[in-house]
This record gives C-alpha cells, sequence and structure tokens, in this order.
C-alpha cells in the first residue's frame, strides 16, 4: 500500500486552524484516491518528536555512519520516512513570514546525501525520494504577499528530494478583525484534488 508521509508542525496542536486545513485536504485526498488506491497514513507529530540540530558531534557521527553504509541507523529515520513515501503533505503555520523552527529541524535531519538525494558525476543534483507529489498547507495571521518564504523553502527542497508536483493550500487573514475563520478554511480546501 502507498504512504503518505504526513509532516505536522502545527505547534499548537489541536487547536491548530493549520491543521484542521490539513485534516480537510487528507480527507479529499483519500476520497479521491479510495476507489484506486487507498494511502496509509503516516504521520510525524514534530512537536512531540525528541529532535536536535545538527551540531559538531552528531554531524560527526552522521559523516561517519554514512561512510560506513549504514543508513539504516535511527541517526537518519526522518530521511527514510521522505524517501520511502509515495506522497508528502506538509502543515505548518506561517509564522515570522516561513514557518516554525522545528519544521527547519526536521528538514536539517531529513536531507541526507546517499538517502533523500545525491550527485551525479558532473555535479548535478539527483532526488531519491518515492513521492511526486508535496502539497504545503499553511494559514496565516494576516497575508503573505510576496513573502511566502516557508513555502518556496518547502519547494526548492523537496524538488531537491525529487518532487515533481509542488501544491500550496492556504487560509490567510484569519487574525484579522471580523475574519469567518470557517469559511475562510473551507474555500482554501476547494481545489481540485489529484487522483494517482
Ligand atoms: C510565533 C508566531 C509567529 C507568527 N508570525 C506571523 C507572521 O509573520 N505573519 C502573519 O500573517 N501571521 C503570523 N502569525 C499568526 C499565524 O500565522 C496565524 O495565527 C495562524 O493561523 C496560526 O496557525 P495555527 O492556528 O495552525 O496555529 C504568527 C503566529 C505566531 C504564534
Amino acid at each position: 500500500m502507498p504512504t503518505l508521509l504526513f509532516i505536522n508542525a502545527c505547534v499548537r496542536g489541536e487547536d491548530s486552524r493549520t491543521l484542521a486545513l490539513a485534516q480537510q485536504l487528507l480527507e479529499r485526498i483519500r476520497e479521491a484516491n479510495s476507489l484506486d488506491m487507498t494511502f496509509q497514513i503516516e504521520e510525524i507529530r514534530l512537536s512531540t518528536e525528541h529532535m536536535l540540530p545538527l551540531n559538531y558531534e552528531r554531524l560527526k557521527r552522521r559523516k561517519e555512519l554514512l561512510a560506513a553504509g549504514q543508513t539504516n541507523d535511527t541517526m537518519f529515520d526522518y530521511a527514510n520516512a521522505v524517501a520511502n513515501a509515495d506522497m508528502l503533505v506538509i502543515a505548518a503555520p506561517y509564522w515570522d513570514m516561513s514557518f516554525p523552527a522545528v519544521l527547519k529541524i526536521f528538514f536539517e535531519l531529513a536531507s541526507v546525501v546517499g538517502i533523500t538525494f545525491t550527485y551525479a558525476e558532473d555535479g548535478a543534483p539527483i532526488g531519491l525520494t518515492h513521492a511526486r507529489d508535496m502539497y504545503y498547507v499553511t494559514t496565516s495571521g494576516a497575508y503573505i504577499g510576496d513573502c511566502n518564504f516557508g513555502f518556496d523553502y518547502a519547494d526548492a527542497l523537496c524538488r531537491l528530494y525529487g518532487v515533481e508536483n509542488t501544491h500550496f493550500v492556504c487560509a490567510e487573514g484569519l487574525d484579522t478583525e471580523g475574519a469567518d475563520v470557517v469559511a475562510i478554511l473551507e474555500k482554501a480546501c476547494s481545489g481540485e484534488i489529484l487522483n494517482y
């Protein structure tokens, strides 16, 4: 059964509007694909994971493990999860013009040469994930405008991993005076969902 990896960076847990939007999207993906194919959804809830950013010691250990070919070490669990996924859904609120720091740590730990991507002899990157599609779900208090740095970064990195198609699902202006949050969230998830 194909795997949908749900990378949940919604720090406010069940209070999160981004999580509510992502759940609507997951439901729509399930409905759109249920006749042909059912995804097994594997969730990584970043705010309850014990993730540490790389420091010099951990960087050296990572290098040693890779040199020894030990790509199944637990240090590479996130990278292997991304590499083995058939679809990626990332949910992250719009924080400080991008996303919460836990997502950056996740990306740091998932970006491993030899697992999620590699390089050809001429230096061109080659993506190694099975996933062809990535959905990036976010909500913002005000309006994102030209400062869509969270999606732009996730988009570039997922393309490095080999993802061909990226989709942006967004509900904006949720903290503005008089915003109809339920209506904005519903509208945000009404776009076309691909059938795989
Ligand atoms: C730490 C923090 C940083 C934020 N930064 C921004 C921002 O730069 N621009 C913006 O429009 N909203 C910002 N917001 C508001 C959130 O984007 C908004 O409330 C969003 O809907 C929160 O998602 P959630 O309900 O999933 O937690 C920020 C909120 C927090 C808590």
